[in-house]
């Protein structure tokens, strides 16, 4: 039988700097069969463009990826409407978490189910969601843990940070601060006058040098070098 149509993957961050480590370990938590994985980590900290990008490498082993932002939803009890609403079902008439479960039991499916933290009294009903198949698979991005006892958590951090200025230029987190500088400054480069600099504000920044665009503007000495 062919993989039923769903509505296609969100495009993912195109490039995902220095998260091999996270990636390979997701990937072996599904590939050993858990049956629920929360990226787990502050906002802004590489959540979601994680789980796309994963989505995308791992599509292979479903017959159904799906991608569910749930952050415009306020009401834990509609988590499984949310769900139910977005996959190809045949029929969408009654009990969500049946119609779900009727859907995975038929077709391998990974849910990714992107910012549960507002939502995590809804963990039960995912609970729910689990069959003796396991032919049904969830990913998580959540700020925290749901609590459930066969979650695994995977903790998504900061960024490695470069051992000194010699190493600046091929660490993820200058790498991703270099981009993010540059989408708001486009002469802005890396080099010797600066690169102190970049590494302070990475450290001060954690590695989540995602928040250089975000969270503040680029400091007055980041000048050209
Ligand atoms: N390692 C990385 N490589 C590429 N882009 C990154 C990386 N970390 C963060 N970003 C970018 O930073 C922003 C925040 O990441 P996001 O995945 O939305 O964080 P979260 O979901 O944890 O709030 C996004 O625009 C993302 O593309
Ligand atoms: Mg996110």
């Amino acid at each position: 039988m062919n993989p039923p149509l769903g509505a296609p993957l969100p495009a993912g961050p195109g490039l995902l700097l220095g998260r091999e480590h996270d990636l390979s370990r997701v990937t072996d938590l599904l590939h050993t069969g858990c049956w629920l994985v929360t990226l787990r980590g502050p906002g802004g900290i590489n959540k979601t463009a994680l789980a796309l990008y994963l989505a995308q490498w791992v599509q292979a082993m479903y017959g159904h990826v799906q991608f569910v932002d749930l952050s415009a939803l306020r009401d834990p009890g509609e988590v499984l409407n949310a769900i139910a609403a977005q996959l190809p079902l045949s029929a969408n008439e009654g009990d969500p978490g049946r119609l779900i479960r009727e859907f995975t039991a038929q077709t391998r499916t990974l849910l990714i189910l992107d910012n549960f933290e507002h939502l995590l009294p809804a963990a039960l009903h995912l609970a729910e969601l689990k069959t003796g198949e396991g032919t049904l698979q969830i990913v998580v991005t959540s700020r925290a843990a749901l609590g459930l006892h066969d979650e695994h958590e995977h903790p998504v951090g900061p960024l490695a940070l470069p051992e000194g200025v010699l190493h600046a230029a091929s660490s993820p987190a200058v790498q991703l601060f270099v981009r993010r500088v540059q989408a708001l400054r486009p002469s802005f480069e890396l080099g010797a006058g600066n690169t102190p600099d970049v590494i302070r504000l990475c450290e001060l920044l954690e590695g989540g040098a995602a928040g250089a665009g975000t969270r503040c503007c680029p400091p007055a000495q980041l000048r050209p070098a």
